[in-house]
């Protein structure tokens, strides 16, 4: 074989390898690529299925915290209230006001309906055991403020 004939044949052999690299490389993006799509459309898809259930107990865990919010901004504002105006009686019981967390002195007075605790705190009350000044006899107090105070004397003798 003369060097003429061998780089003729040498580069005919390249020339057809090449052709099949590239052959090989468009069937490889055919197949390959396919699949990959295949791939990224199956896994966005169960990345959105993964991530709804969060976003959405997200949203329901917002919607809890609205709901709890205030009701935990009253359950403070009552305690803080309590410890203003109302403790200097009802936490050890002084002058006969029922203690707190006391449920034997709260049961009966809880029997009575919210309405009636609202009404003796507010507006004051004679009882058997002594006297319940208006608003603990803290006039500067809100109405809001006693019920809330009422309130959070009521849930620590339930
Ligand atoms: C000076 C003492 C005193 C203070 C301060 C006081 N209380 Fe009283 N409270 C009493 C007494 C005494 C009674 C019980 C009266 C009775 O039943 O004879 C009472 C009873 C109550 C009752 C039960 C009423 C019923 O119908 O049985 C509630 C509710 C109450 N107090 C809320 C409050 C709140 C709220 C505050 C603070 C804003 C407060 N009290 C501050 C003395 C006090």
């Amino acid at each position: 074989m003369s060097d003429r004939e061998f780089v003729k044949y040498f580069s005919s052999m390249i020339a057809a390898l090449v052709a099949l690299a590239v052959v090989l490389f468009v069937i490889a993006q055919v197949v390959g690529g396919k699949s990959k799509t295949t791939t990224a459309q199956a896994d966005a898809k169960s990345v959105a299925e993964r991530i709804k259930p969060v976003g959405e107990v997200t949203v329901a865990g917002n919607a809890v915290m609205d709901a709890l919010i205030p009701v935990a901004q009253a359950a403070d504002k009552g305690k803080s209230v309590y410890d203003q105006a109302c403790q200097a009686c009802h936490a050890a019981g002084v002058a006969g006001a029922p203690k707190l967390g006391d449920k034997a002195a709260w049961k009966d007075r809880i029997a009575q309906g919210n309405d009636k605790l609202y009404e003796h705190s507010l507006k004051g009350f004679q009882g058997k055991k002594g006297v319940m000044p208006p608003k603990g006899g803290f006039a500067n107090l809100s109405d809001a403020d006693v019920k809330a105070a009422v309130d959070y004397m009521v849930s620590k003798a339930k």
